[in-house]
């Protein structure tokens, strides 16, 4: 087995590595003057089981192009197999056609990724599971959930916990966690009843006297939470906190999180946080490393995956 790192996240690369005590292998992934992307692999690859552990988060276009051509000069040298190992997969928010004439991104992507020549992908929290069909190579997607138990279990010690989604989208997710933690469900049903007019809140459930988890796959601008945060307090909740496996956070997100009601915010580092987040006590960091680790040496192993999350 051997692990090789994109730059998009070298930290959590590095403790996959040290989790499987393999080191990465040397590689040397850098710009031309004109910014084209240039990889040499330093070590040799033939009949190898390699991992290219890159999430395509942002600059998405870069660390997209990094993990292509990582993957070419790979197949090139010979590696007998090649897993794409997308701990943030970017762009899977675009899996379908918002509207004529748009494309279909993730599924562009997908193609990318194969045609590169990858022969596996292992990713975690697709932000849709049939994602997964838009590739014809064998894909794992992971679920950040039972990281988020452990850490439930810690800091919440069984108070009078509701998981909540926040949108409809979420529900299959967020009811997958409560069931883990034997909390109940509330979802956050969003409605603009008339063009032009703002965006209603309604909650579907009590969550009065709850202290209330959101649970989804990305915070982005923070807005879906934020809101949600107010609309749940303002329906009688003792507390909202959340848990998110991506924390995309771009513009103002964080700013925003800081100045909202949210008691924490709690991401995995499958994106690398900025300084900015960890100096935030609004927010925490659960490590993902191992989860991603065992999942790779179960894949090398040849062993199961799916039974990580019995
Ligand atoms: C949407 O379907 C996703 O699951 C997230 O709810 C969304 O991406 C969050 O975006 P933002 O933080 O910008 O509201």
């Amino acid at each position: 087995m051997k692990i090789i790192a994109g730059n998009s996240n070298l930290p959590l690369a590095e403790e996959i590595s040290s989790y499987l005590d393999v080191p990465l292998a040397k590689s040397d992934v850098r710009r031309f003057a004109d910014n084209e992307v240039f990889v040499e692999i330093l070590e040799n690859m033939r009949g190898e089981d390699v991992f290219v552990v890159q999430s395509t988060s942002a600059p998405a276009n870069d660390h997209l192009m990094e993990l292509l051509i990582i993957i070419d000069a790979l197949r090139r040298a010979s590696a007998r197999r090649i897993t794409a190992v997308l701990p943030y997969f970017g762009y899977a928010r675009q899996d379908r056609k918002p509207g004529p004439r748009t494309p279909i991104s993730a599924k562009l992507v997908a193609n990318l990724i194969e045609a590169a020549g990858a022969d596996r992908v292992l990713t975690l929290d697709l932000h849709a599971g049939q994602i997964q069909g838009f590739f014809d190579i064998p894909t794992d997607n992971l679920f950040a959930a039972p990281v988020f138990v452990d850490d439930i279990q810690k800091r919440f010690n069984s108070q009078n916990l509701m998981v909540v989604s926040p949108d409809v989208g979420g529900v299959v997710r967020t009811r997958a966690l409560g069931n883990r933690i034997g909390a109940d469900l509330a979802i956050v049903d969003k409605r603009r009843e008339r063009a032009g007019e703002s965006e209603v809140m309604n909650i579907i459930g009590d969550v009065s006297d709850r202290h209330c988890l959101l649970v989804d796959d990305i915070v982005d601008s923070g807005g879906t939470l934020c809101n949600a945060a107010e609309a749940l307090l303002a329906n009688g909740a003792k507390s909202v906190s959340a848990y998110i496996t991506h924390g995309v956070l771009s513009g103002e997100a964080v700013n925003r999180v800081n100045n909202s009601q949210l008691e924490k915010l709690l991401i995995t580092d499958t994106i690398q946080p900025t300084k900015e987040i960890l100096s935030s006590d609004k927010f925490g960091i659960i490590k993902i490393a191992e989860l991603i680790g065992e999942a790779m040496r179960r894949t090398t192993d040849e062993h199961s995956v799916s039974s990580l999350f019995d």
